[in-house]
């Protein structure tokens, strides 16, 4: 009932974690992997190993989270090792994140996964809005542009890039013409909603060390945010570029709606940090009670089907 073609392949269903939860260690991936998840993505990674920014640096919220992480992770070859192990024994593609510090770190990245026997999807983060001095960089569309060209000519393997959610109408014209002209998989939106400040009002002080307290804003806070970006790219991008999306799903109705929007995947990050792996069982049952309520038997049947009044 749950599935999903994406890329040219069959998975269970559309959920999956959202980079940087529950996949910074192999431990981790492999309680994935095991999951009910459909499928799953590594946490981004950079040439070296990162630390990180200073704790704390994730918070829980009521109807979210705030995160500053900074791209904490063990390096690509880490990553690397274990997606071409573990691919041999799973039978959907693994999705593979990296977020260079800069255009020719991506590039010297995408050139190794190029090179190497990886037979998975490799996403590539233009959105972190976490790295003291590193602007997001996919808002500025020009310097997207310019990276989308390096990268296509030399990258063959399907390849996807996960943006930041956008705010104007002349935003999402502006980033769609640009990813028209290349050969994408998919666009992932969102990622966090940048430099949010959580307030602690008895402390009178904010809840995350980084950056003087701003981070990135994830959870039901953005949910309406992050279908709009759906909706936005769906209607706006070729047919053939599918859409993760990602923000606010904590029930199968999130997943539902985003599905409406038009999105093929769909990655929990929040609610994933809260529940843990078997948040992916129950996500599946209630988007499954939802569409035998409505009638539906497959996704396809209502999938970028949002009505307008
Ligand atoms: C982080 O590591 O700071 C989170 C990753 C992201 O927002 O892209």
């Amino acid at each position: 009932m749950l599935e999903t073609n994406f890329a040219n392949n069959l998975f269970k269903n559309p959920f999956m974690n959202a980079s940087g939860v529950h996949c910074m260690t192999v431990e981790e991936m492999d309680q994935l992997a095991k999951s009910e998840a459909g499928a799953f993505i590594t946490k981004s990674a950079t040439i070296a190993q990162r630390k990180g920014n200073p704790k704390p640096r994730y918070r829980s919220l009521d109807l979210g989270s705030i995160n500053s992480m900074g791209l904490p992770n063990e390096g690509i070859d880490y990553y690397l090792d274990y997606a071409l192990q573990k691919q041999e024994e799973q039978d959907v593609p693994i999705f593979f994140s990296i977020a260079g510090m800069s255009p020719d770190e991506n590039i010297q990245m995408l050139e190794k996964i190029e090179k190497s026997s990886f037979k998975g999807i490799t996403e590539l983060n233009l959105s972190c809005p976490n790295v003291p001095g590193k602007p997001q960089a996919a808002y500025d569309f020009e310097a997207t542009d310019a990276i989308l060209a390096r990268i296509f000519a030399f990258f063959k393997k399907p390849l996807g890039i996960k943006l930041p959610p956008y705010f104007d109408l002349a935003h999402f014209d502006a980033m769609a013409d640009v990813l028209n002209k290349y050969p994408l998989t998919y666009i992932n939106s969102i990622n966090s909603v940048g430099n949010g400040l959580f307030i602690d009002t008895d402390k009178e002080q904010v809840v995350i060390k980084p950056k003087n307290g701003f981070g990135g804003i994830g959870g039901e806070y953005v949910k309406p945010t992050a279908l709009a970006n759906v909706r936005a790219f769906y209607t706006r991008l070729n047919p053939s570029i599918q859409i993760i999306g990602t923000g606010g799903i904590t029930s199968g109705r999130d997943a539902f709606e985003h599905l409406l929007c038009g999105a093929s995947m769909l990655q929990v990050g929040t609610q994933l940090q809260k529940e843990g792996v078997p948040v992916f069982d129950r996500l599946s049952r209630e988007l499954k009670e939802i569409m035998t309520e409505k009638g539906y038997d497959h996704i396809e049947q209502f999938r970028g089907k949002l009505k307008e009044m």
